[in-house]
């Protein structure tokens, strides 16, 4: 990884090797873990989601009770909205973005923001007590799931002392503490299925573990909290009830993008039965009757 400071290098080959799947383009990361990425121009997807979080998160973008951050770290920064976010609202302090994707960066970006790629399965070379704070949100498809314990030693390293780290992560195991939802319904097969075609590769339960990892990386001050992502409008207050009936409408796309290449090239899914699986997920989100969230 480069410095803000440092000149612009030349882009690796190795980001921009492509493969098509169904219509769909992956990067190919022939590195030690080998990894496939979904990857876009421009990625749409993830502004809805910064949209859907910043509904959730009261819009709040930072968490941890920093008054003036001046140098910000985002770990797999997608759309990098975050990080536009940030840099706009604090335009003295110096935002840097790291994705391994190439092509999701906006064009136009706030002079306080540089955008960088790079593999952050790799480890890092930004300075030790560099940062007020790291963001490392949704990175639990992206992570290998032996890279962990390294990765959250190299966030905590590059921290300034008294510097934050703010994590999320979605757990992809379709909840529902009320029993609507069962193994027949299309969002658990959907789940289940994920899961199955992610374990040998991934964490996917590594939001249960932050805790843990934190603490041992040597962090003293920690929060965690669980917070339902409502797939369908169910919930008891009008908040809740509006964020579930947002996502209802998306549920389709953002369960295709995740599983496609997963289910069809992994599990040997036909990308008939795949479709099907998504179209009934689909269904079921909008259906207000069955409580169904992925925690987060
Ligand atoms: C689900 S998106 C989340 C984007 C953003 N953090 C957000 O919350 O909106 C995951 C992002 O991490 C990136 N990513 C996945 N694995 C990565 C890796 N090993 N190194 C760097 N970026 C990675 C992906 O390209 C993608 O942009």
């Amino acid at each position: 990884m480069t410095s803000p400071d440092s000149q612009t290098v030349e882009l690796d080959r190795e980001f921009l090797d492509t493969v098509t799947v169904h219509g769909r383009e992956y990067q190919k990361i022939f590195h030690r873990p080998p990894g496939i990425f979904w990857t876009s121009r421009r990625s749409q997807r993830l502004d809805e989601e910064q949209r859907v979080f910043q509904r959730i998160f009261d819009d709040r973008l930072i968490f941890p009770p920093i008054r003036r951050p001046q140098r910000v770290l985002d770990c797999g920064h997608g759309s990098a909205s975050w990080a536009v976010e940030v840099a706009e609202q604090y335009p003295d302090c110096q935002v840097i973005g790291v994705d391994i994707a190439p092509h999701m960066s906006p064009d136009d970006v706030p002079e306080n923001l540089w955008l960088q790629v790079d593999n952050l399965n790799r480890n890092f070379t930004f300075p030790a007590n560099h940062f007020d704070l790291v963001q490392s949100r949704l990175l639990a498809t992206g992570i290998h799931h032996s890279r962990w314990p390294t990765y959250v030693r190299d966030i905590v390293r590059v921290l300034k002392p008294g510097g934050w780290v703010q994590m999320i992560e979605i757990y992809f195991n379709v909840q529902s503490d009320n029993g609507s939802i069962t193994d027949e319904h299309a969002l658990r097969r959907w789940s289940t299925q994920y899961m199955r075609a992610q374990e040998d590769r991934k964490d996917l339960r590594i939001g249960t573990r932050l805790r843990s990892m934190l603490t041992s990386a040597g962090l003293t001050e920690v929060d965690t909290k669980m917070i339902p992502l409502p797939l369908s409008a169910w919930g008891n207050d009008q908040r809740t009830r509006d964020i579930g009936q947002a996502n209802s409408g998306n549920i389709q796309k953002l369960l295709r993008s995740l599983a496609l290449y997963p289910l069809t090239k992994r599990l040997h899914m036909s990308i008939e039965n795949f479709d099907t699986l998504v179209e009934q997920a689909q269904e079921e989100a909008k259906d207000p009757s069955l409580k169904a969230y992925f925690p987060l």
